[in-house]
Parts: C-alpha cells; sequence; structure tokens
C-alpha cells in the first residue's frame, strides 16, 4: 500500500509532496527560450478573439472556485479585464450575462464535475469561448470545451485536493501572462521577471515542505479546538478561502475565512479567549491593515498564527502569539506558496484526530451529479 503512495503514508501527503514537480510539469514548454513570453500554442483562442474580450467568468466548484479566486486577481491585475467568480452551480440560474466577447473559464481537476460541465454548456449556450482548466485531457469537460489548458498535476487519488488547486494557479499565471502580450498590458520586463519569480517557485515549496514538523506542531495545537478562523485581505484572502475549506473537509473542525477588514462587521461577536486566528500577512501593500485586523482579534482574546515573509515577521511577532515565514515571491505568486502551509496544516489536523485524510466522510472525489 505504501508502495503507490510512494513511501507516504497517505496519497494526500504524497500529492503535497509532488508540488514542485507539478509546477514545473505545467510550466515546461509553456515558456520561450528567452524567458521574457508565454507560449500557448495548444489554444484555440485567436488574437483576434483575445483583443475583444470583455469580461471574463471563472466557474467551478469546491477547491477548484478557490484556485479560481486567485485567477480572478491575476487576471484582473495582468490584463485588466473585470473578471467575475462563479460557483457552478449557482452559475446559470442567475442568468448571467454572457456575450460573444465573454471568455468563459471552466476549472475542474476531473473534468467531470457534473455542475461545471453544465455551467460550460450554459456558456457555450450564449456564444461564450468557454476555456477548461483541468486535469484531465479526455474528461467530458475537455472535450466539449473550446479551448483546453491541461495541468500537469499527475493523478490525484486524495479527495481533498492540493497540487491540482496549485497547478490551477500556475496554469493561470500562465494564461494571464499570454493574454497580457496580447493586449500589452505587460512590459518584456514585467513578464520574465514573473517567469523567473515562478521559476524559483519549486525548490521555494521543497523549503516549506522541509519546515513540515513545525507545522505539524501547530496542527496539533489546533486540533483541540472546535471553531477557528482564517484570515487575509487580497489574495490571502483567498487562500484563506482555500485553507479554511481544506481544514473542514478533513479535520472536520469547523472553521471560516474572513476578508480580515470584514471581521469587525459580526464575526468578531465570535471571538474569545483561546480561538485560534491563523492570519495570512503576505500581501505588504495591505500589511499594516491587516496587523490593525490582528490587534482587533488579539485584543478579544483570540490565539494568533501569523503567515508571513522573513521580513516582516520580527514586527509581526509584537501582535501574534507565533508565525510562520514562508519564502518569498512576488505579491502575485504568493497563493502558490503560502496555500502549502495550510494543506499541511489540514493534513496534520485530521491526522491527530484520527480521521481517514483521503477518503473524508461524505465526500466524493468527484461529483457527476447535479
Ligand atoms: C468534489 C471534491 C473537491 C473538488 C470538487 C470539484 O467536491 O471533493 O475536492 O474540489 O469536487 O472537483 P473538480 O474535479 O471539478 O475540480
Amino acid at each position: 500500500v505504501t508502495a503507490e503512495k510512494g513511501g507516504y503514508e497517505h496519497f494526500m501527503l504524497k500529492e503535497i509532496h509532488e508540488q514542485p514537480k507539478a509546477y514545473r510539469d505545467t510550466m515546461r514548454g509553456r515558456i520561450n527560450a528567452e524567458g521574457n513570453k508565454v507560449i500557448l500554442p495548444e489554444l484555440n483562442l485567436t488574437v483576434e478573439q483575445i483583443k475583444n474580450i470583455r469580461n471574463v467568468q471563472i466557474v467551478a466548484c469546491g477547491t477548484a472556485y478557490n484556485a479560481g479566486l486567485v485567477g480572478r486577481s491575476l487576471i484582473e491585475t495582468l490584463v485588466r479585464i473585470p473578471v467575475e467568480n462563479d460557483i457552478a452551480s449557482e452559475y446559470r440560474y442567475r442568468s448571467p450575462i454572457v456575450t460573444p466577447e465573454t471568455l468563459v473559464i471552466v476549472v475542474s481537476q476531473s473534468g467531470e464535475t457534473a455542475d461545471t460541465l453544465a455551467a460550460l454548456r450554459e456558456g457555450q449556450a450564449n456564444g461564450a469561448h468557454v476555456l477548461a482548466i483541468t486535469n484531465v485531457v479526455g474528461s467530458s469537460i475537455a472535450r466539449e470545451a473550446n479551448d483546453v489548458l491541461v495541468t500537469l498535476a499527475g493523478p490525484e487519488i486524495a479527495v481533498a485536493s492540493t497540487k491540482a488547486y496549485t497547478s490551477q494557479l500556475i496554469a493561470f499565471t500562465l494564461l494571464g501572462l499570454y493574454m497580457a502580450e496580447v493586449r500589452g498590458t505587460q512590459t518584456e520586463e514585467q513578464v520574465s521577471e514573473i517567469l523567473t519569480a515562478m521559476h524559483a517557485l519549486p525548490e521555494q515549496v521543497e523549503e516549506i515542505l522541509a519546515q513540515k514538523e513545525a507545522i505539524k506542531n501547530y496542527a496539533e495545537q489546533i486540533s483541540k479546538h472546535k471553531h477557528l478562523f482564517f484570515i487575509g485581505r487580497g489574495v490571502d484572502y483567498a487562500v484563506a478561502q482555500e485553507g479554511s475549506l481544506k481544514l473542514k473537509e478533513i479535520s472536520y473542525i469547523h472553521s471560516e475565512a474572513y476578508a480580515a477588514g470584514e471581521l469587525k462587521h459580526g464575526t468578531l461577536a465570535l471571538i474569545e479567549e483561546g480561538v485560534p486566528v491563523i492570519a495570512l500577512a503576505t500581501v505588504e501593500s495591505v500589511l499594516e491593515k491587516t496587523v490593525s485586523n490582528i490587534k482587533e482579534v488579539k485584543a478579544r482574546g483570540a490565539d494568533v498564527m501569523a503567515i508571513t515573509h522573513e521580513e516582516h515577521v520580527t514586527d509581526l511577532l509584537r501582535s501574534v502569539d507565533q508565525a510562520f515565514v514562508i519564502p518569498k515571491t512576488l505579491p502575485l505568486l504568493t497563493a502558490t506558496l503560502s496555500v502549502v502551509t495550510l494543506q499541511l496544516l489540514a493534513y496534520y489536523a485530521s491526522l491527530a484526530l484520527g480521521h481517514d485524510v483521503d477518503k473524508p466522510r461524505n465526500l466524493a472525489k468527484s461529483v457527476t451529479v447535479e
């Protein structure tokens, strides 16, 4: 059994460790030799179509939806086109405003999720070009989409998605850079700076994996709690949502992800002595604001753990109880690193509680009913 798990105790842990390879495989062959341009020859989307896109709708379920939240900020930042995120099961019932100038991006690890497939058909029925980001080449979604951008994460067995999510983030970054080139929204220097930073990611993930004992210790602490909170701003908020989902899926600990600044509009009422709060604080431009939100929860007795970069840790440790340092990358790419910490946290919390990590109760790897 451990042989097929590559010596790991669970598929999930194996898949978490496969992320450096998944990043490399998803990037391979998609960057030119000079390292200043993304090439996606597999796309049918023409230069003309890309120039005409007026809006993007990213539609998915579960973890793939959470990847789309990061995808939105990537595309909006790189291409300056308005992006909406939709949960696939909600999408068509809200009569979305789709035109032939809408690019619909469906995201699905398996390519078989019924709600996502229905959303794809809804987009096409309204004349949109539908691009699928999927991990399975021959899947229903891959077959029906107008375009497929494959993630090369390799087969994902654990119900809780890890390497598929991060590979989706890589795919979104590549797509964003490609569209930016066509629309002239990023300079060649900016693109090569981002690509250089992307090349460093696999090793930076290894650095995080090397610190898993520290995460395990913290996971054991939080496994004694019934409720906890994740807070963050910007991309940190998107990652918080994925961290919270991961924890709920496999540890069954209730958690909520909150936009750090929104906490005081309601959820702050739930913060009492000893409640763990995980604060993602990697987005430099809003760091000060996040720190004031951290102080709000600290003042109510929360036990705060921050995830941040080395250069901010001394400062942050004045307001938090503990901190975990992730390697430095560009703000645009920080999600691909910080989330690995939260994946390990969920894994070790589930392990500490003795749950079936790879096959959590009530959940299926892919849901083929609407
Ligand atoms: C199920 C899985 C989730 C997954 C979601 C979407 O609910 O348990 O882990 O994120 O489906 O799956 P997909 O294959 O479309 O990405």
